[in-house]
């Protein structure tokens, strides 16, 4: 099939800008620098950037392949294609997997999202101008210990990414990511700049950062770095997969996905580079969790002339890099409904909207009636959401569509979807898909098991 039912990018670049719009978002910018800093930093990093290279891009390069070759939503491109490859059609439970994933995932990120938007309404009204690291904790804590204040960000959110998915990823957003993803990673980069400046602890941070310590890997960090690896470049759960669905014919798999890992990657560092000296130079916990970003960012911007503006704009940014990732969280259910239902896409966006919605709730309470509610050991409602679906639904959605499309797949539509490679890269991404990809999965789990 040369197009999708659902619509087409309108070029390579767009394909790029808006699988990069997955990619980057909260988990750039708001949960790198937290797992970073509760995970052991440097090692994490190490362990984090192994697993971006050899396990999530050969397996980006394999999600677009199903994507591309099936045009559909993940479910029935896994039908389509399972069938056109004489392979058992059990391996639909990619698909369903991922609509799982998609609507565990949405839940809490339209929750944290929720916070950053209220964030940005503070930074535009002075709130935050002059704040020391007293302030900024009091801040978040009172934010997040407000039901109502939180449940309503949470809704406006969760409202504007079903409007946004409801009307389509048409030329709107296409153009929206186009101006906003270059904005974000300017201001990204002034931001490192006045760190390296001003902070005093730069030095500190980086070290933090990079250098690698050898007490400090351990199994369950090694399963996080890799589940934040999937996380970050979206992988696992089929959102690029809906995305590769939609993707010209003619348009490099390889080269695209190349250059959506290089640019998520240099997101989430310059993050870290942010935050960390911030971290240092205020005397502030690097393992502080979930509020990490909530509390550093502002103390940046309370002490740097200007900081209001920078503030306000910086944290629009974050809203938008976290609308460009949600509306992915979502398309694959949403395309599938429209294929099974034949419904709208409006009334698809609506009714999955409203149910992570609801689920939602049970993360928007995690930070305070149900602070002592734990689901799992030790986890509240939003750690077990964030843990059950990064940790291990993701990965192994990885190994599976790493292992339909290396050992499974059609060869033929392998080769067509990989057109001019030239052989000695074919080889190498064979290699990575097979083996490299499935067995570091399998081996991370066994680890952080023993
Ligand atoms: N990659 C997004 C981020 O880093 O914020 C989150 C995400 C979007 C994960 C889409 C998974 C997904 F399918």
């Amino acid at each position: 099939m040369s197009e999708s039912v659902h619509g087409m990018w309108s070029s390579r670049i767009m394909f790029i800008l808006a699988a990069a719009g997955s990619a980057v978002g909260l988990g750039n910018i708001w949960r790198f620098p937290y797992v970073a800093g509760e995970n052991g930093g440097g090692a994490f990093v190490l362990t984090y950037l192994v697993c971006i290279f050899l396990i999530g891009m050969p397996i980006m390069v394999a999600e677009t392949i199903l994507g591309r070759a099936g045009r559909k939503s993940p479910i029935n491109t896994m039908q389509d294609l399972t069938a056109r490859s004489n392979a058992w059609s059990g391996w639909q439970v990619i698909g369903w997997m991922g609509v799982l994933a998609g609507f565990m995932i949405l839940s809490y990120y339209a929750v944290i999202a929720g916070w950053a938007v209220a964030y940005l309404f503070d930074m535009a009204s002075g709130t935050f101008v002059g704040a020391d690291s007293t302030f900024a904790n009091d801040a978040f804590k009172s934010l997040t210990g407000d039901v109502w204040a939180v449940v309503g960000w949470h809704s406006l959110f969760m409202a504007c990414t079903i409007l946004i998915s409801a009307r389509g990823v048409g030329k709107g957003l296409e153009m929206t990511v186009k101006y906003l993803m270059p904005m974000l990673f300017i201001l990204l980069l002034a931001l490192v700049l006045w760190a390296a400046l001003t902070s005093g602890h730069f030095l500190e941070g980086m070290t933090f950062l990079f250098s690698i310590k050898s007490e400090d890997f351990s199994g369950d960090a090694v399963l996080v770095a890799m589940g934040q690896a999937f996380f970050t470049l979206s992988l696992g759960m089929g959102a690029i997969m809906a995305y590769g669905a939609y993707l010209p014919k003619s348009a490099s798999i390889v080269g695209s996905a190349t250059t959506i890992a290089l640019l998520d990657t240099v997101v989430a560092l310059l993050s870290g580079m942010v935050i960390f000296p911030i971290v240092f130079a205020n005397g502030l916990e690097s393992s502080a969790g979930p509020g990490l970003m909530f509390i550093t960012l502002p103390i940046a911007f309370g002490q740097m002339s200007g900081g209001q503006l920078f503030g306000t704009v910086f944290f629009l940014l974050v809203t938008f890099a976290a609308i460009t990732s949600a509306i992915s969280l979502v398309e694959p259910a949403i395309a599938w409904l429209v294929e099974k239902l034949k419904v709208s896409r409006a009334a698809a966006a609506v009714s999955i909207g409203v149910l992570a919605w609801f689920w939602g709730l049970g993360t928007a309470f995690s930070f305070n009636i149900w602070d002592d509610v734990m689901i799992l050991p030790e986890k509240t409602f939003f750690d077990t959401m964030d843990y059950v679906s990064n940790n291990i639904i993701l990965p192994l959605g990885g190994v599976l569509i790493a292992t339909f499309t290396g050992w499974f797949l059609n060869r033929a539509i392998f080769d067509e979807e990989l057109g001019d490679l030239s052989g000695w890269l074919k080889t190498v991404l064979m290699l990575l898909i097979r083996f490299v990809a499935p067995l570091g999965v399998l081996v991370v789990f066994v680890m952080s098991f023993i």
